[in-house]
């Protein structure tokens, strides 16, 4: 894994973007995997910026996201569809229709896990995917101790650490959903490159375990340790707890 230390959160965000608008340059058609959360927002931010500067054209992309929340249709503020028009696809030339998220709101989860999995399968892999990591490791919402190597988009049950950490998201009162829909630990690692971003102290101990410690399904975003093409970008925070030789 490549790992590239940055002063700032900032700096770190604009440098993924950079990769993004690169990609997007050297291959305009390509596919994209997209992340949610509190990490990507300055990412996407920076990446509305490059277009609107004429340094990141979304005509000919297509995306898919790697997870969304059971039961939540697109149009709740706190779903992941929501997310995704909200800090980019609202601002780039992106259609709708080239823009790809587990259904979460579907009668049968399980069925639209499976025609997630095919469209991915039809479209993908990603050229380059983007990842955040969980406090306990996750990436997507593949949680440890339950990942699969081998199968698609899956229904799974969110970790208690995870429902606590996204309850900032929610209302007072509001229920972080139980379940998710997300792709599996072994899809996202078919992706052609893979850049993962932390930013921040809280993700400095996770981070160091997921890039020095035994490659396990306890802590998922290990098993990046094992993609031929991962490069880790961090903030010098998120790099706090690395040997001294990396961070
Ligand atoms: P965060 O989430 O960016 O909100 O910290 C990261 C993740 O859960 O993958």
């Amino acid at each position: 894994m490549r790992v590239a230390v940055l002063p700032s959160a900032d700096e770190a965000e604009r440098h993924v973007a950079a990769l993004f608008a690169a990609q997007l340059r050297r291959k305009p058609d390509s596919v994209l995997g997209l992340a949610t959360g509190g990490t990507p927002v300055g990412v996407y931010r920076a990446l509305v910026a490059a277009h609107r500067a004429g340094e990141a054209d979304f005509g000919k992309a297509r995306t898919f996201n790697l997870d969304e929340y059971a039961g939540v249709p697109p149009s709740h503020p706190q779903s992941y569809a929501a997310y995704m028009r909200t800090h980019l696809f609202d601002h780039v030339n992106l259609s709708p229709d080239r823009t790809h998220l587990p259904e979460g709101d579907a009668d049968r989860a399980e069925d639209a896990c499976r025609l997630y999995d095919a469209l991915y399968r039809y479209y993908g892999p990603a050229d380059l995917q983007l990842l955040g990591i969980g406090a306990n490791g996750h990436i997507g919402f593949n949680e440890p101790g339950f990942v699969s190597a081998t199968g698609g988009t899956q229904v799974v049950r969110l970790a208690e650490s995870t429902r606590r950490a996204n309850a900032r998201f929610f209302g007072e009162g509001e229920q972080v959903p139980a379940y998710a829909l997300t792709m599996s630990a072994g899809r996202i690692l078919q992706a052609r490159s893979i850049v993962l971003l932390a930013t921040g102290a809280a993700k400095a101990a996770i981070v160091a375990r997921a890039l020095e410690g035994p490659i396990g399904t306890d802590c998922p975003a290990s098993l990046l340790q094992l993609h031929p093409d991962a490069t880790v970008v961090l903030d010098l925070e998120a790099a706090g707890a690395l040997a001294p030789e990396r961070g």
